[in-house]
């Protein structure tokens, strides 16, 4: 049954839905709020401490978790930066002895994530791969693999990996920003630990009393929809829009909140809506930017927590649970991820296959 649909039309849905179940299976064994600790089965301290930088190779939603992996190791001090794994090929920033390289990989066969790990290793670099998908190819090429234990995902959209990976990244950034950089380190990057292990609950809560399908069908038939979002809210804005134009081929663009004047306002009229992420870290400036949309005659959507000061300021409300700002985006992509479904469904669109979309491409 874990394989078949189960009673919901789409995989999507079911996938979307199972996230209390596959984000509880990522983070089991892995964290105790009651002792502080994180273990993550990877990487020991002494070869930690021998890393000066961590680059993230990726594609597509697994872009996106690495660009929320390397938020919070940046935020932990620790040099860190998330690169499309097909541009990386190109040879961009230099690869030392001195370098851990993590590939994010849901499925372990991605063309252009592959060949950038052979450019890392070529470099001298260690290569982690992130996957969820035992024995793979990306698992098998690398040096050390941790997985995300999110179980099978059939539809092509990813979206309960999305999830578990970034909670696997934030494992992963812990524990490296707990041993890198020698006798200067800093404080090991915090995780919020009580708010990680409520996030299943947490998400179930949402999901039960989620409204994204009544807020979704105010806005069908738009010109196009926006997503802006900052700091770890801007990953999660971009995958948002990956998401929603992937299943419903409408046009849909994600935006750091901040570049929203410098050239996409002129996109930005009364048949745009704006969905903006806040994560309960910079709001004020985001709200601020949602605003000037709304002086274009844009309806704004608000992804943040009950009584946040952006729910009285917008047009629309979809609420996340209170959690720690770290968590906020996670719990704001899932309720985007009903969005985009709900659009697609409302539209007719072939959800679990999109057209000229596949699962992994084995090509580059
Ligand atoms: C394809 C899929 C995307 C996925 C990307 C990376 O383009 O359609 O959903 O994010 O590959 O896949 P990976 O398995 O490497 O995470």
């Amino acid at each position: 049954e874990e394989t078949g649909k189960g009673g919901y039309e789409h995989y999507m849905l079911k996938e979307i839905e199972s996230q209390p179940t596959s984000l509880t299976n990522t983070i089991k064994g892995r964290v105790s709020p009651e002792s502080g600790s994180v273990d993550l089965d990877a990487l020991t301290p002494e070869t930690i401490s021998e890393f000066r930088e961590v680059q993230f190779v990726a594609c597509g939603t697994s872009y996106h978790a690495a660009l929320y992996g390397s938020t919070l190791l940046n935020e932990a001090g620790v040099r860190a930066r998330a690169y499309r794994a097909s541009e990386y090929q190109m040879g961009s920033d230099p690869v030392t002895d001195e370098t851990l390289v993590v590939a994010v990989t849901q499925s372990g066969e991605t063309a252009d994530t592959l060949g950038a790990m052979r450019r890392a290793s070529r470099g001298g670099a260690t290569v982690l791969a992130v996957t969820n998908v035992m024995g793979s190819s990306a698992a098998r090429a690398a040096d050390e693999t941790v997985y995300i234990h999110a179980g099978p995902e059939i539809g092509v959209a990813a979206t309960k990996t999305f999830s578990s990976q970034t909670v696997t990244l934030g494992l992963l950034a812990h524990r490296l920003s707990e041993h890198m950089g020698g006798e200067d380190r800093g404080e090991p990057l915090d995780l919020a630990l009580d708010a990680l292990a409520d996030l299943p609950d947490d998400l179930g809560r949402m999901l039960d009393g989620s409204d994204a399908e009544r807020i979704t069908n105010r806005y069908l038939g738009s010109d196009a929809y926006f997503f802006i979002g900052r700091g770890l809210g801007y990953p999660v804005a971009k995958e948002s829009a990956l998401k929603f134009k992937e299943i419903t081929y409408e046009h849909a663009e994600g935006f750091a909140s901040g570049e929203l004047k410098h050239g996409p306002l002129a996109l930005v009229t009364p048949r745009t809506p704006v969905f903006a992420v806040f994560t309960g870290e910079h709001d004020e400036k985001t709200l601020k930017n949602a605003k000037e949309a709304q002086t274009r005659g844009a309806d704004v959507v608000a992804v943040a927590e009950e009584g946040h000061p952006a729910v009285d300021a917008t047009d629309a409300h979809l609420p996340i649970p209170d959690t720690a700002p770290q968590w906020a985006g996670l719990l704001a992509n899932v309720q985007l991820q009903l969005v985009s479904y709900h659009a697609a469904n409302e539209l007719g669109r072939s959800i679990d296959k999109p057209r000229n979309l596949a699962k992994s491409v084995t090509v580059e």
